[in-house]
């Protein structure tokens, strides 16, 4: 369900949202958010007529201009509320509010790229805008600039590693405008170096523009090092909202209690 953001506001005053928030998460009902989703559940009903809470009442709050990451264990719905901010899902109820233009980019790289060379396919999106041979020129060139893929203008998208192709798609999204970076796990199938070209690509975007909002979906808690802010789920619930380094020692203290319960 999609709503303008001033709806949002007025629709979900009376109820704030159940969260526990750390560190320097922003005062709740104002308009300084790029992506807002309020109580939002989502469900699955099997072929047995089986019921399944995926999401319960998640709620999260994101600044413009910032980069945040969502991380939590595996099933733990982040993949799933990522779509519905994408709009690829519908909730069962509750609101989301996401900036436009956005962009989902996903985890497999060999599924972002689809011209011969790497300028045909940051220009592919331009089309429906009308722009001059200049104009497109000049955003294709901005765009990999940001993402630190310069040189590779006219270099066939088949040579490239996982990570460029990764960072070609993040710079379609910059190119045609996108205000919102929805990124699903995109080092999971990448080398330490493509990881971290990637990840700065996306920081790097972020700081040169002031405009873009990114969320990162990850596994990895070093990734946190790069996030302004940032999310914890388990079992479909968002358990913490906040401080990047408040989350990951949260994290960590998770994992120590869980390895010394195991040694136990
Ligand atoms: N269409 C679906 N049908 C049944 N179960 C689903 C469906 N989509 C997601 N799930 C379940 O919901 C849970 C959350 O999935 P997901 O959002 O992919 O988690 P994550 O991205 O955190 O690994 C998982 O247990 C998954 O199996
Ligand atoms: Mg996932």
């Amino acid at each position: 369900m999609q709503m303008n953001h001033s709806a949002l506001i007025c629709a979900c005053t009376p109820q704030l949202p159940r969260l526990r928030s750390m560190g320097p998460t922003r005062n709740f009902l104002t308009e300084n958010f790029a992506i807002e989703g309020r109580n939002l559940n989502y469900s699955v009903t099997t072929r047995q007529g089986k019921f399944v809470p995926i999401l319960k009442d998640c709620s999260l709050q994101i600044p413009s201009g910032q980069f945040w990451m969502l991380l939590g264990p595996n099933g733990s719905g982040k993949s799933t509320l990522l779509k519905i901010l994408a709009g690829l899902l519908n909730p069962i109820d509750g609101f989301v509010y996401v900036k436009k233009p956005k962009s989902f980019v996903f985890q497999n790289p060999d599924h972002q790229v689809v011209m011969p060379t790497v300028e045909a396919d940051v220009a592919f999106g331009l089309g429906k805008f009308n722009l001059t041979r200049e104009e497109i020129r000049s955003r294709v060139g901005k765009a990999l600039n940001a993402v630190g893929m310069s040189d590779y203008l006219q270099r066939p998208v088949q040579t490239l590693s996982g990570g460029q192709k990764q960072r070609v798609a993040i710079a379609g999204a910059l190119a045609e405008a996108c205000k919102v970076l929805l990124l699903d796990e995109l080092t999971t199938f990448l080398d330490e170096n493509d990881q971290i070209g990637v990840i700065k690509a996306v920081r790097n975007s972020l700081d040169s523009s002031k405009e873009v909002t990114a969320l990162w979906v990850t596994h990895r808690l070093e990734e946190l090092d790069y996030a302004d802010g940032a999310i914890y789920m388990e079992d479909g619930r968002v358990i913490m909202h906040g401080d990047a380094s408040g989350i990951m020692d949260f994290i960590k203290a998770r994992q120590a209690s869980y390895i010394n319960q195991i040694n136990a």
